[in-house]
């Protein structure tokens, strides 16, 4: 396969995010199909008539339903808010369309269960949820630490998600705020980022204990007048690991300072490895060898000896940006339609996150602990 057509759903955050990967990921990575860029939508005509000539895309429609039924599109990129994941992927599959999908999969685990049995139904047809941020190379090299039993054996593994992005209690009400748009709050918007990550550093998680905290119950809406936040701010969780391993979890949307701290730790039986996010091109090793006296942790700069890096600059230490994590989560979506390994998370795996997400929202509203079941 030399080309794929594409269209992107929504010009938001991510809709730019995507399509500034799939424009970049051809001359970065060179061994994918080169994706050409045949519609983008947004609900503004107008607006998504001028990102479209912007972006490189031939056209510009404002019915996501056109976009996804055009014959020229074989990959469909789902950017849109939350609620309208589900019906926009299953669509797309149904019309033997590729999805490259944005987490959390849905509103509810509901949602998320019928898109996978959408995939299930068309293996043919590929399908990956953006984790970007396991796709680091800093990440990459710590998987490949722990495989190699650089640390021992991995019995702990901590870590937050923060942010200040709603710390301010006069920030406006979005779609964010609203079960009926988003779903759960931070739990889905930030949390299922740091399981992605301690599902593929520390296993599966099988038993959760959650607690859940909104702080600010009300935001002025943008138009004037008050609008009711009715999901969690903030959410917290005990976990267990298939391995053994036991673990501490949390993410807030609400701490002041907090800027992208996507931050863990995985503690072994010979040494330590850690990375925060706010430094994303590090990561730090404590390896519990040596004369004691100088022992410590040693932070290892990303570098072309940390695979896909090399990709984007030959230079070691002078690193990857947010932007360049989501195209080589392209690439490897681009591979796995064209024949290649599978992406880490396919709708399948990214079901798992889903699996705890839903488990700790149940943890916290009923108060005592939930075996996370893998069954459904
Ligand atoms: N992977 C990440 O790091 C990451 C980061 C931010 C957001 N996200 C996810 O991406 C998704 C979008 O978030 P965002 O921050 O880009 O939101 P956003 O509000 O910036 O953008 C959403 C876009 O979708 C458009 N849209 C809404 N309804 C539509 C419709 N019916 N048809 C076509 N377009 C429509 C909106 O007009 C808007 O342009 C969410 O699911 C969010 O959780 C992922």
């Amino acid at each position: 396969m030399d080309e794929i057509g594409v269209g992107v759903i929504g010009t938001g955050f991510m809709g730019k995010c995507h399509a500034l990967a799939l424009g970049a990921v051809k001359g970065r990575m060179g061994d994918v199909p080169r994706p050409l860029l045949k519609i983008l939508c947004d609900v503004d005509e107008p607006t998504v008539r001028v990102r479209a000539d912007e972006w490189g895309f031939a056209r510009a429609t404002n019915d996501w339903r056109t976009l996804i039924a055009d014959p020229e599109v074989q990959l469909v990129s789902v950017t849109t808010p939350n609620r309208l994941h589900r019906e926009m992927a299953i669509a797309a599959l149904e019309a033997g369309k590729h999805v490259w999908c944005e987490k959390p999969m849905g509103l509810t685990f509901a949602d998320a269960v019928a898109m996978t049995e959408a995939a299930r139904k068309a293996p043919h047809l590929k399908t990956q949820v953006g984790f970007n941020y396991t796709r680091n190379p800093a990440i990459s090299h710590a998987r490949r630490l722990i495989a190699a039993g650089v640390i021992g054996h991995v019995h702990h593994f901590t870590g937050v998600m923060d942010e200040d992005y709603m710390a301010d209690a006069e920030i406006p009400w979005s779609w964010r705020c609203r079960k009926a748009e988003a779903g759960t709050g931070v739990l889905g918007d930030m949390l299922v980022h740091l399981i992605s990550i301690a599902h593929l550093l520390a296993g599966r998680i099988v038993r959760v204990t959650g607690e859940m905290q909104t702080v600010h119950a009300s935001r002025p809406m943008p138009g004037g007048g008050t609008g009711v936040v009715d999901n969690d701010d903030s959410v917290q969780a005990l976990v267990r690991f298939e391995g053994g391993a036991t673990g501490v979890i949390g993410s807030s949307r609400v701490v002041w300072g907090r800027k992208a701290k996507l931050a863990w730790e995985v503690h072994g039986t010979k040494g330590t490895i850690t990375a925060n996010n706010e430094h994303m091109n590090d990561l730090n090793l404590f390896v519990a060898e040596g004369d004691p006296a100088t022992r410590g942790f040693r932070t290892i700069l990303t570098g072309p000896a940390h695979p896909p890096y090399a990709e984007f600059c030959p230079a070691p230490g002078h690193g990857l940006g947010f932007n360049d994590l989501k195209v080589i989560e392209c690439a490897e979506f681009l591979r796995a339609i064209a024949g290649g390994p599978p992406v880490d998370y396919d709708f399948e795996a990214a079901l798992a996150i889903e699996r705890v997400t839903d488990a700790i929202d149940r943890s916290a509203a009923e108060q005592h602990s939930i075996v996370v079941s893998y069954t459904v």
